[in-house]
């Protein structure tokens, strides 16, 4: 079944936040915002601004009536700086004004004196300056220190992994509208409407029920808009009050590139142990997060980083230390994986190291260290792993060792392409790691013509959310998918909402859904019972828009049906509250059943370098993923495709570049490069894990929001597989001779753009 958004976004007739109807009236916001890294603000002077065509007014922080502060986990991020700048891109000033065109020319216009003070941009560096957003964190398992003595292979190694730039298709922006008595409505690209009306209140000092919130969809969030969309909302909001006037503002992409924070890049340091039949033992990582200026969703980021620091793999004894460190970049965020890619990589790095030294592939090493079901994670819950089960049937499907043997071949005749291969398993866990947040409400409404209308705290990303909603309701009433509609993300009809994230959207959502249609069902079978003289209601039931009665189809439909529960004055409407059942988690202990289920999956990656030019292409990703039992392959091949490449991007060709100086050098599409089609891989191929195992998920169709960007991590090891196999053979005449490829010879440095492809390449 297609996405129910699918003719509206190829007619281009979807609603994004710049397509909403301006108001008469409406003022334009643009920010001044900090042209250094670090320094104290000791004046600004908005005099020119002031005084600029079209300007209605310059916002500072002296002028907001509530907090001036908009940190979620910690409040120590200013809504608009006031005594220091933390970054380059921190908001300083807000100009109002009657056109875009004239906000921007008069924010142009403001200068601010800044005192220089130390920039730190290296997340090591803040660490040993005690520089730190929290105090760190730790998973312990067993004893990794003992374990060591007891290993037969120990190997200890640094990787290191950039951050990425979120690159939603629609920027960041909100638009504020005033309502009567001093309330507003908010329109925001949000992913947490809840997250931006606190927001919104903290800064405008105004209780939470005066606040509207309102979503359509998003042109794509994938974190980026988790937290990071409070600020615009509030710049607006703030705007409203001052003047009570609409105020909006659409950031364009280079002012989005600059001023919001990205993945968070990592170092990390690695020790692992194996024993003599290669499995792990022992294994100690500790992690750099580099958090940017601001705590932002950072504790929890490097929290799931420690949570997937072991990936697929069953490891006895562990110590994992992490590190959320203060450096002068934007405050970086929520993105796809939300630490989890970051912690796989570096497992996949340490045992890609020892695989190198012990002369095998690395699939050796993992096949022998799957997790096997009932094996307990570092954090104490046991595993109902199909982890062993995708890795078997992908191989039984695509066979390893033919794909290992065509590239062997072809290698064997060709001097300057090379291929390489890499396995990659991948293992996430389903549920915000913070079990509060694991709630959801959904308000449904059946109106008297039948047809049926849904609102639920999920936000449509672009990730199918919606569709997979109606298909709850409508199969539980038994209707066609156009009987039913789904409905904006709004605070008022459903409040106290999670934002949309950690894949979990559709479960929560979808089976608070559930649960409101249920209970309408209920209703409507008591009324029909009588109608279709029924001894009970537990004979009754709907489809194709017909009471059914011990499975036959009766002579009464759906709308007249409802009609009659109307006149019978049965309530048509439900608003219900689902809650994960059975998880919680122990921050004292570090241990707990943080995960409703795990998603499971296994992936090989094939890719082609071209060994003069440094270049290459994925030739194919190839896997056998665990949807539990999809309840839309349309959307979650979808899924998969795009996270794919998403996560390829991430590894390769996606470099997010800062200067010393904390300022960012690839600050647009000409400096950034995303995955194009050109670059997307040849092949992917989707082989759903055959199991009939039930899961905690909505109709047992697992959360695939997240978990296939992992996959991508194995275009890294295969683009590194390649190059070894270009410096283990012969120079060719005239060419520079490549070093030897005994022992690891390159550095783990994501991501594997061409030009350090090449650099590896000739890197004697
Ligand atoms: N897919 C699209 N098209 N656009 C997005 O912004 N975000 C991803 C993923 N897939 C995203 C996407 C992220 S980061 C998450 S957490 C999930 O979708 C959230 O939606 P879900 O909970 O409904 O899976
Ligand atoms: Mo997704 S990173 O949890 O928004």
């Amino acid at each position: 079944m297609k996405n129910i958004d699918s003719k509206s976004h190829v007619r281009g007739e979807s609603v994004y936040l710049d397509d909403i109807p301006l108001i008469h009236g409406t003022l334009f916001a643009c920010v001044y915002d900090s042209p250094v890294a670090h320094g104290k603000l000791l004046n600004i002077d908005t005099s020119q601004a002031e005084i600029s065509e079209g300007v209605v007014k310059v916002i500072t922080a002296k002028d907001l009536f509530g907090e001036n502060q908009i940190g979620g986990i910690i409040p120590d991020e200013p809504l608009l700086a006031y005594d220091e700048v933390h970054f380059q891109g921190m908001p300083i000033a807000i100009v109002l004004a009657t056109s875009e065109d004239l906000a921007r020319k008069a924010a142009r216009k403001i200068t601010a004196e800044i005192e220089p003070l130390e920039i730190i941009t290296d997340p090591r560096v803040a660490a040993a300056k005690g520089e730190l957003i929290v105090p760190p964190k730790k998973f312990k398992m067993g004893d990794a220190d003992k374990a060591f003595a007891t290993c037969e292979h120990v190997f200890e190694g640094r990787a290191d992994i950039n951050g990425q730039e979120h690159l939603y298709i629609e920027t960041q922006g909100a638009y504020a509208v005033p309502t009567e008595n001093g309330g507003i409505k908010i329109y925001s690209s949000t992913q947490g409407p809840t997250a931006v009306q606190r927001a919104v209140c903290k800064v405008t000092g105004w209780p939470m029920h005066q606040i509207e919130v309102d979503v359509q969809r998003l042109g794509g969030g994938f974190g980026g808009k988790e937290d990071q969309a409070n600020a615009w909302a509030a710049i607006c909001a703030v705007g409203t009050q001052l003047t009570r006037r609409p105020v909006k503002y659409a950031l364009h992409r280079m002012e989005d590139m600059r001023m919001t924070g990205k993945r968070h890049p990592y170092s990390a340091d690695y020790k692992i142990g194996l024993n003599k039949d290669l499995k792990i033992i022992s294994y100690e990582a500790v992690f750099y997060q580099n958090a940017g200026a601001a705590c932002d969703l950072s504790p929890a980021v490097l929290e799931r980083t420690l949570f997937h620091c072991t990936n697929s793999y069953f490891v006895p004894n562990v110590t994992a230390t992490a590190y959320s460190c203060r450096t002068n970049l934007p405050p970086n965020t929520a993105f796809r994986g939300f630490g989890g890619p970051q912690g796989m990589f570096v497992i996949e790095s340490a045992i890609a190291h020892a695989a190198e030294k012990l002369g095998m592939s690395a699939s050796e090493i993992q096949a022998k260290n799957l997790l096997e079901n009932g094996d307990e994670f570092p954090y104490g819950q046991r595993t109902e792993s199909e982890a062993i089960t995708s890795w078997k049937q992908a191989d039984a499907k695509y066979d390893f060792a033919r794909l290992q043997r065509e590239a062997d071949e072809f290698n064997a005749a060709s001097r300057y392409f090379k291929k390489g291969v890499a396995l990659m398993p991948v293992c996430f866990g389903i549920s915000f790691t913070k079990t509060p947040m694991n709630q959801a409400r959904s308000l449904v409404h059946v109106y008297t013509d039948g047809s049926v209308a849904v609102s639920t705290g999920a936000v449509e990303m672009g990730q199918g959310v919606n569709t997979k909603i109606a298909q709850v309701a409508a199969k539980i009433f038994g209707l066609p998918m156009e009987k039913v509609r789904l409905h904006t993300t709004n605070t008022l009809r459903i409040a106290n909402t999670s934002p949309t994230a950690a894949s979990a959207a559709a479960d929560l959502n979808g089976q608070a859904t559930q649960m409101a249609c249920e209970t309408i069902r209920h209703r409507l079978f008591e009324v029909a019972k009588d109608l279709v003289e029924a001894e009970t209601v537990r004979d009754l039931s709907l489809e194709g828009g017909f009471v059914h009665r011990r499975g036959e189809r009766t002579s009464l439909d759906w709308q007249t049906l409802v009609m009659d529960a109307h006149l019978k004055r049965v309530n048509l409407s439900e608003h219900s509250h689902y809650a994960t059942p059975g998880i919680n988690f122990d921050w004292t202990t570090a241990k707990g059943h943080p995960f409703a289920y795990h998603v499971y999956g296994t992936a090989i990656v094939g890719v082609t370098v071209d060994c003069l030019r440094g270049r290459y292409e994925i030739d194919y990703v190839k896997c056998c993923h665990d949807f539990g039992s999809s309840m839309n392959t349309s959307v979650d091949n979808g899924q998969i495709e795009g996270g794919i490449v998403q996560g390829i991007g991430w590894m390769t060709m996606e470099e997010v570049v800062y200067d010393a100086a904390g300022k960012l050098r690839s600050n647009a599409l000409s400096t950034y490069k995303v995955p194009d089609i050109y670059s997307v891989p040849k092949e992917i191929a989707i082989l759903p894990l055959a199991t009939d195992r039930e899961n905690l998920a909505i109709f047992n169709s697992k959360a695939v929001g997240e978990p296939p960007l992992m996959y991508g991590i194995g275009a890294y090891f295969a683009i590194r597989n390649a190059v070894k196999e270009f410096k283990s053979s012969p120079p060719y005449e005239g060419g520079v001779a490549a070093a030897s490829a005994d022992g690891v010879v390159l550095s783990f440095d994501a991501p594997f753009t061409p030009e350090k492809v090449l650099m590896n390449l000739y890197k004697t």
